[in-house]
């Protein structure tokens, strides 16, 4: 294990302020988690998976659990602000720890892109149902409405097409033109980001009051959608359950595993709170524990009041309320969205500099990203470059087809805290830990359960069925093969149960998002190991100790 004790030396001489209590950082978590997933992204799911989309968010809760119980003993064994970067740095050594680092920036940066686009889309529709146009060409990017454009052009007679593109197609062909150059951009989704980021920068506890009072608002237009809701579910509208199959339902896994995100950012303000060892691992599962309970009542109500094939909107929870005429409610909800929505937004903003801020320390990252502002006492450098990073692409680019990305990112790396957990327990380390994931021995229970899965998947889709599985889905063989690996690793070294499951359902969910996603990511490792052996690796402070010593 790589030099805790370092770490807790730069935690107290970080110069940030140490003030968020358990109810802050719990709240932190939930302002994180609920966002633009399930104001958005999750009507599509609806559409795909049906009523039975509820048992998906079960599903992607229970890996999130798993997780959330590694990330939680790790943060009260590593009170730092790195997250799941640091982690790494810790159990699995720097490169594991630059990699993890490096996809965090798709949890964080890119995932804040979409949120703030997101964000843009309901902030214009609330303004709408304030009778106030916004100019079609100032909220949408270039891109997407040239793409529409084309797409209407080259429509046949009489073909349907989605509404949201014969608008783009108009918005592209009337707007203000210089040259050849048709001028679109997202403007709200940039201010919006320059708003937060200000925000973010002068102070912590700013951030936090900020946060609070939004998440209490959140909350409160949850209850209100699942209480008035729950008096217009119609149980007819529950079947059939699963309308499109497993398949229909899995179609869904990175739009609901989108929603879930964000417990793990509160481990970024470790050296901000009063007391992380015990209030981080707490928090952590209170907020997953709150929004796993919401989100499957609110899936619930959402499929029972309207028939799933009418979800497939952008913004499913003012749009079912709209539908049985009260547009009261569907207002509230658009107002409340774009509230609840820029909470999100801050914690990520939060987040990512912190990271960084973090990297920086190890000689990864350049000093600057490591500066803490004299009189705001927040990482003032990471925090523009952040704000710079997240602006920019969600006014000018056309950031959806990154929610995937968002995803793939993120799942891997939750699959090294858990594996890092692993590595802490083989090593001995996590006695030490103030808060420990319960020990069920896994000795035997791996490699029992990877047999009884294959049996009873055998003996309900045979042979043939398996086969036109893995054709289709070649990621498989990848999971059954790190099953089977876990199952041997584990009868030799008693492995726990839990991190263990954590592996297996995040990479289950993972081979799930398809070839694409996961080429997509490779490419972007590959690009972060090439600046990691351009600039970290000469410059990483472990290295020049081992220099040192050579
Ligand atoms: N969980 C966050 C959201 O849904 C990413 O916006």
């Amino acid at each position: 294990m790589i030099d805790l004790a370092s770490k807790k030396d730069d935690e107290d001489s970080s110069g940030l302020k140490r003030i968020l209590s358990l109810r802050d950082l719990t709240f932190f978590g939930i302002a994180a988690i609920i966002g633009a997933g399930i104001f958005s992204t999750i009507g599509r799911a609806s559409y795909d998976g049906g009523p039975a989309v509820s048992l998906l968010f079960l599903m992607v809760a229970v890996a999130c659990i798993f997780t959330a119980l590694c990330y939680a003993q790790f943060s009260s064994m590593i009170p730092v602000s790195g997250s799941a970067y640091t982690y790494a740095y810790a159990s699995l050594g720097e490169i594991f720890a630059w990699v993890i680092g490096w996809a965090l920036i798709l949890e964080y940066a890119v995932s804040n892109m979409v949120v703030a686009i997101s964000w843009s889309e309901y902030f214009t529709s609330m303004l709408q149902g304030f009778g106030i146009k916004w100019p079609d060409w100032l909220a949408i990017d270039a891109g997407s409405a040239s793409r529409a454009y084309e797409q209407v052009l080259h429509a046949k007679v009489g073909e349907h097409l989605p509404g949201n593109i014969i608008a783009a197609a108009k918005t592209y062909e009337t707007a203000p033109v210089i040259g050849n150059l048709h001028i679109l951009f997202d403007l709200p989704a940039g201010l919006i980001t320059v708003l937060i980021t200000a925000l973010v920068f002068v102070g912590i506890k700013e951030s936090k009051n900020v946060s609070n009072g939004l998440v209490i608002l959140k909350l409160g237009i949850i209850a209100l959608v699942i209480v008035a809701g729950a008096f217009f579910v119609k149980p007819e509208n529950w079947s059939p359950f699963a309308p499109n199959g497993v398949g229909g339902i899995l179609k869904g896994v990175a739009a609901v595993f989108f929603a879930f995100i964000g417990f793990d950012s509160i481990s970024t303000t470790a050296e901000e709170c009063k007391n992380p060892q015990r209030d981080m691992p707490r928090a952590m599962i209170y907020s997953l524990v709150v929004c796993t309970v919401l989100y499957i009542i609110i899936s619930l109500v959402l499929t029972g009041m309207v028939n799933y094939k009418e979800l497939r909107v952008d913004d499913p929870l003012a749009f079912v309320f709209g539908k049985i005429g009260m547009n009261f409610i569907a207002g509230v909800i658009s107002v409340s969205a774009v509230i609840a929505i820029t909470s999100a937004l801050l914690v990520y903003q939060i987040g990512q500099p912190r990271i960084w801020m973090t990297m920086s320390r190890d000689g990864l990252l350049g000093k600057k990203f490591g500066k803490i502002h004299p009189k705001y006492k927040t990482p003032s450098y990471s925090t523009i470059i952040t704000g710079i990073l997240v602006g920019l692409p969600a006014m000018f680019l056309d950031m959806q087809f990154v929610v995937d990305l968002t995803s793939v990112g993120t799942f891997f790396a939750f699959i090294m805290v858990c594996s890092g957990i692993l590595y802490l327990d083989y090593k001995g380390y996590s006695k030490t830990a103030k808060f420990k994931i319960p020990y069920i021995n896994g000795k035997y229970l791996i490699g029992i359960l990877l047999i009884a899965t294959g049996i009873i998947v055998y003996n309900k889709f045979g042979i043939t069925q398996i086969k036109e599985a893995i054709a289709e889905k070649p990621l498989l063989i990848v999971f059954i093969a790190v099953w089977a690996g876990l199952a041997i690793a584990a009868l030799k070294y008693k492995f726990s149960l839990i991190p263990i499951l954590g592996i297996l359902f995040n990479l289950y969910l993972m081979t799930e998002l398809g070839l694409s996603n996961w080429t997509m990511f490779l490419i972007w490792l590959a690009i972060g190991l090439v600046i990691y052996f351009t600039y970290g690796y000469k410059n990483s402070k472990l290295n020049k100790k081992y220099e040192q010593l050579v």
